[in-house]
């Protein structure tokens, strides 16, 4: 063993249970390429400033959890928190916005650093999975990665989540609330921290865990009493659009965000197994980011979904993912000569799509058909010098335990037939 360990708050992904990611992975990214967003990959680290700027000065992101650091040329990075700031910015800089094809939509799947304090599903480097629509007020796109979301959980066989939604209003109406919510936090039994929040950022403290904050927050002015008639038509349709595709959803009128872009449509997939990290994904409209960032005005909407948590709560459910064998075939030579004549095949095997692997290390049949078991190969083929003498070679179904000899010439074509 070596002496070192992976950093704290983080840990290594390792077959087999790494196949359970990819596939998570893979089952988000299914339906938003099905919908038309395009993939897009951005650095893993940024200028500090655009997640200060985008996500927010004040937000914990921001002042508690960057990774932030000056270069040896001096430049002031941050290892990136979250992927929309990001994604806007690379968008912006190759002027997709320009293309004339508004909403641009893209796709992304990536690590993310935040400096947290470590806790199951809590972790300083997790992945995500998320999509982003730029350029687009409409509330049909809002419901649309909603329902996307929904779709890319259910096709995993999650089914305990929970979509909460909310809207949280513009520049017109959001400032009004946010003057009555202050007037309001200011007569509680707050203590300093949490008050010097609520000058700076008091929708955040209508987010705070403790109870004894909670219980404080009974009479809390809501959002939703001070929409704007704009804002409240948007929510409306975004509700109805939502619930008209079947996706049930819960109205959370104090859900608050950790990123201060949000406008309008909020919304968080929270999962009940998880205990107290139990938001597996969330998103919502961010339509004043491309500006506060130094674009255009660029309402966009989008999400990212936890991928570490949506397998936390995949395990919590019980679901175990349907992961076929990644082995098909797996080649056993018996001797030298057979270790030539059956890694050709195998080569061969492979060039024709069919995924095969081998007995390395010159291992006795014993050992060999153990690791062919533990392959998951359908199929083994076992060489020994009386095959090589008679042309041909032993195809075992590893499922059957059936043993046949077939040609060495028609083994290629027996197992693509075998395969489908
Ligand atoms: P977020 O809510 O900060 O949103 O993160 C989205 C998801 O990433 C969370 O729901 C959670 O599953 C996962 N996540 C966040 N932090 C951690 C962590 N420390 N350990 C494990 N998983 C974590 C965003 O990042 C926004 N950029 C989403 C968005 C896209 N809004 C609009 N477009």
């Amino acid at each position: 063993m070596s002496t070192f360990k992976a950093p704290k708050g983080t840990y290594d992904l390792l077959p087999p249970d790494s196949a359970k990611f990819l596939a998570v992975r893979e089952a988000i990214a299914a339906p938003l390429r099905g919908s038309g967003y395009g993939y897009i990959e951005t650095p893993g680290f940024e200028n500090v400033e655009l997640f200060a700027r985008g996500v927010g000065e004040s937000t914990d992101i921001v002042t508690k959890e960057m990774y932030a650091f000056e270069t040896k040329g001096g430049d002031r990075l941050a290892l990136r928190p979250e992927g929309t700031a990001s994604v806007l910015r690379a968008a912006l800089e190759a002027n997709l916005h320009k293309t004339g094809n508004l909403p641009v939509k893209l796709w992304y799947s990536g690590s993310y650093y935040r400096y947290e304090r470590p806790q199951k599903g809590r972790y300083r480097h997790f992945s995500q999975v998320g999509a982003e629509a730029i350029g687009a007020e409409d509330p049909a796109l809002d419901a649309e990665l909603i329902i996307l979301a929904d779709q890319a959980y259910r096709s995993l066989g999650l089914r305990n989540f929970r979509i909460l939604l909310n809207s949280l209003g513009d520049k017109e109406c959001r400032p009004v609330y946010r003057e009555a919510l202050q007037t309001f936090l200011r007569g509680l039994d707050l203590d300093e921290d949490t008050l010097r929040r609520a000058e700076i950022n008091p929708l955040r403290v209508l987010d705070d865990k403790r109870e004894s904050v909670q219980k404080q927050l009974g009479g809390a002015p809501l959002l939703r009493d001070y929409l704007c008639d704009a804002c409240k038509a948007y929510h409306e349709e975004v509700r109805e659009l939502v619930t008209a595709a079947g996706v049930v959803f819960e109205d959370d009128p104090k859900l608050v965000r950790g990123l201060d872009y949000y406008t309008r449509t909020t919304f968080e997939f929270v999962h009940d197994g998880l205990g107290s990290q139990s938001a597996v994904g969330g998103g919502g409209r961010y339509d004043g980011l491309s500006e506060m960032i130094g674009g255009p005005a660029l309402p966009s909407v989008g999400w990212a979904l936890g991928v570490d948590r949506t397998v936390l709560a995949l395990e919590a459910e019980g679901v175990e993912l349907e992961l076929p064998a990644t082995t098909s075939v797996f080649a056993v030579p018996l001797g030298d000569e057979a270790r030539r004549v059956l890694f050709a095949k195998v080569t061969e095997l492979r060039k024709n799509g069919v995924a095969a692997d081998f007995a390395f290390g010159g291992k006795g049949l014993k050992a060999a058909m153990k690791a062919a078991n533990r392959s998951g190969a359908r199929y083994a083929l076992v060489l020994g010098e009386r095959d090589i003498e008679q042309g041909v070679v032993q195809l075992k179904d590893m499922e059957s335990g059936e043993q046949t000899a077939v040609g060495m010439n028609e083994i290629v074509a027996e197992l693509e037939s075998r395969l489908g």
